[in-house]
């Protein structure tokens, strides 16, 4: 049996070298809330491996409230051009401190400044307040190197389940699982 972590590094890396696939590391991550309401946005993939797949974001977000320690979300890649849809599911767990700090560092500088000033998620008064933000924080490190924010960091999703979908001629398209429930890898067919 292939590895599915294997597997999904053939096709991320196949999405990233089509012409015709803009972000292939652009994902929808889906979240419950504690009320279990579901919801659903787009994040960037930004690191994956046997750990599982990294991702970064305002900690005082929707998405990250939702992601309580060890608590269940799920992504999805649809590569258009390609016929393909990847969805995982699994449990969430906060990066370190020092991958959160090496990541952020490698960020433009304008998306720094854009991660002290905006609260995301929480309601905004005025784009003007926000533009306010930004001049606030570019002062405040005028000349110098900007730190992470504290509310500011990474999560990574541990696969429990991954499925890889092909497109089929007549809507019978192929549907390949793999389902790690019973502490291995096991593989099996769904009906499209
Ligand atoms: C292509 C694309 C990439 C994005 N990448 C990120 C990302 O990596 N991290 C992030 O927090 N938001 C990212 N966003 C914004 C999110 O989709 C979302 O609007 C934001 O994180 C707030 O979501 P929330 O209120 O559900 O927490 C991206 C949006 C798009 C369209």
């Amino acid at each position: 049996m292939i590895d599915p972590l294997v597997r999904f590094v053939t096709w991320f890396d196949e999405a990233e070298a089509h012409a015709g696939i803009g972000l292939h590391e652009a994902m929808a991550l889906s979240t419950v809330g504690p009320e279990g309401r579901p919801s659903s946005r787009i994040v960037l993939l930004k690191s994956h491996g046997p750990e599982g797949f990294t991702f970064y974001t305002n900690l005082g977000s929707r998405k990250a409230r939702d992601l309580a320690p060890d608590g269940p979300a799920a992504l999805l890649f649809w590569w258009d051009a390609m016929d393909r849809q990847v969805h995982i599911e699994g449990t969430v767990s906060p990066v370190s401190a020092a991958d959160a700090d090496a990541y952020f560092a490698t960020r433009p500088r304008v998306s720094q400044i854009g991660a002290w000033a905006s609260r995301q998620s929480d309601s905004l008064s005025s784009r003007a307040d926000l533009e306010a933000k930004v001049r606030e924080f570019e002062a405040r490190y005028d000349g110098g190197d900007v730190p992470r924010p504290p509310f500011w960091s990474g999560f990574t999703l541990t696969p429990t389940r991954i499925e890889f979908w092909t497109r089929g001629d007549a809507r019978l398209h192929h549907r390949e699982v793999y389902d790690a429930a019973a502490g291995t890898w096991s593989t099996s067919l769904l009906h499209p």
